[in-house]
């Protein structure tokens, strides 16, 4: 292991995904050198040729900062770099947290990690990950001992992708580190790239910070289906409710129903909570009873959607059926645990004839049958509904109105004419 404490990359980021590329590219914008490890070798290729493989940075912002920005798959190149944040994956597998790629990027870091490095992790994950399951992989793999030889912590990750608002510089992050020294380094470096820095005590707080802001979300988003299911019951117009209560201008802060939630965070982070308190012999039972009630949401669609077709002398048999929009949320492409693959699934089973359209995704296979996509807006005539499942914004320029049969909007979008809402 060599003591080598001159650098060539001011960051090296573990994980060139939907988190790491805009922090790596972001970055390099601010004149950082950066090196980027991913175990993809086309996302690799990809990259260094200048194309993005996500919607939040474009193929141009890529290739400006390919001056600074070289991404590999030679992990030993990892020991070049001052600062390394890793932002791998961290799934359920059997509903169970999964820390193998969070396991391994420590392995990759570790074999290769030098003195006075500092080492940020930014994965989403359960309090006590970077004491109890990175660091000691860490000080395994490299013979080097956390807060003597290293710099270690944590930064919950905010990207919100999509968000044109809240971006990457303007959004204040979280850091915290394993004791004063490591914390004080891994503040030199988030204010060389980010606005506002917050500081809380420990890393377990910071791991905990991310969870709270997503198991909040996860059981308002359940509140306000399960209102809207009821106010379906009693015949009040749940969005007409939303709307009102939204103008009070402190105290309520406004959530939407949908058709379920998706992405790789809110049905997902809040999993990882249950499992460490579970630990402790205690669920989370708000978090329990939001699942339970956005996990329903895809059957309640398809309920709705027999009904509607119901009162139009219809059955969900054989209805063709056009779905908008497939992925989790507006604007992106991202599929990964969208509620749309379920009611794609339901609406099958029950012999619908589904077909879908969505501008930013190519392909939706469902039980290893590709659904159809349909290619333009021009040819909806042809079916007995439109359900909306994601209000791309592109969805403005259709025109609803020409639409003779249902348009069952689950999004409640303002520019959706819809016939129906949610
Ligand atoms: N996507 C979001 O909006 C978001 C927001 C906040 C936090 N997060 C969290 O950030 C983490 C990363 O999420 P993401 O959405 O960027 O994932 P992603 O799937 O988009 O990207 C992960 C990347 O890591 C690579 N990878 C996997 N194992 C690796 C290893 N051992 N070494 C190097 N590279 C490896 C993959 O090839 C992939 O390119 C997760 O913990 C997630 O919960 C995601």
């Amino acid at each position: 292991m060599s003591e080598e404490t001159s650098f060539i990359y001011d960051l090296g980021v573990v994980g060139l995904g939907y988190v790491g590329l805009p922090l790596a590219v972001e970055s390099a914008n601010r004149n950082l050198s950066v090196l980027g490890f991913d175990i993809d070798e086309s996302r690799i290729n990809d990259i260094n040729k200048g194309l993005s493989p996500i919607e939040d940075v474009s193929d141009s912002e890529l290739a400006d900062v390919l001056k600074n920005f070289t991404a590999t798959s030679d992990s030993s190149k990892l020991a070049n770099c001052n600062n390394v944040v890793i932002s791998v994956p961290t799934p359920l597998t059997d509903y169970q947290p999964d820390l193998s790629y969070v396991i391994s990027a420590a392995k990759a870091v570790g074999e290769n990690l030098v003195k006075n490095q500092v080492i940020i992790l930014e994965s989403t994950t359960y309090p006590g990950t970077t004491i109890e399951v990175l660091i000691p992989n860490l000080e395994k793999y490299s013979g080097l001992k956390a807060g003597d030889d290293f710099f270690v912590g944590y930064s919950p990750e905010r990207i919100d992708p999509g968000n044109q608002e809240w971006k990457f510089k303007n959004t204040p992050k979280v850091i915290s580190g394993i004791d004063a020294n490591s914390l004080e380094k891994i503040k030199i470096f988030y204010e060389s790239i980010i606005d506002e820095t917050v500081i809380v005590n420990g890393t377990k707080e910071a791991e905990m910070v991310k969870l709270l802001e997503n198991t909040y979300r996860h059981v308002n988003i359940a509140l306000i289906n399960e209102l809207a299911m009821l106010c379906k019951m009693l015949e009040i117009d749940i969005w007409e409710v939303v709307n009102a209560a939204k103008t009070k201008p402190f105290g309520f802060q406004s959530f939407t129903p949908g058709p379920g939630v998706g992405g790789h965070c809110i049905p997902v982070d809040p999993e990882y909570l249950s499992f460490k308190t579970r630990q402790i012999g205690k669920p989370v039972r708000f978090v329990e009873l939001a699942q339970e009630i956005n996990n329903s949401m895809p059957s309640y669609v398809v309920t709705r959607v027999s009904e509607l077709l119901n009162s139009k002398d219809k059955i969900l048999k054989n209805s063709k059926i056009l779905i908008l929009g497939v992925a989790y949320k507006k604007d992106i492409s991202d599929m990964r645990e969208s509620p749309a693959l379920d009611i794609i699934e339901l609406l099958i089973e029950k012999n619908s004839d589904v077909s879908f359209y969505d501008p930013f995704v190519d392909n939706v296979v469902i039980s290893d049958t590709n659904v159809t996509k349909e290619l333009s807006v021009g040819n909806f005539k042809n079916y007995d509904m439109l359900l909306v499942l994601t209000p791309h914004t592109q969805f403005a320029n259709i025109n609803f109105e020409a639409f003779e049969n249902i348009v069952f909007d689950t999004t409640g979008s303002k520019f959706i004419k819809s016939t129906e809402r949610i």
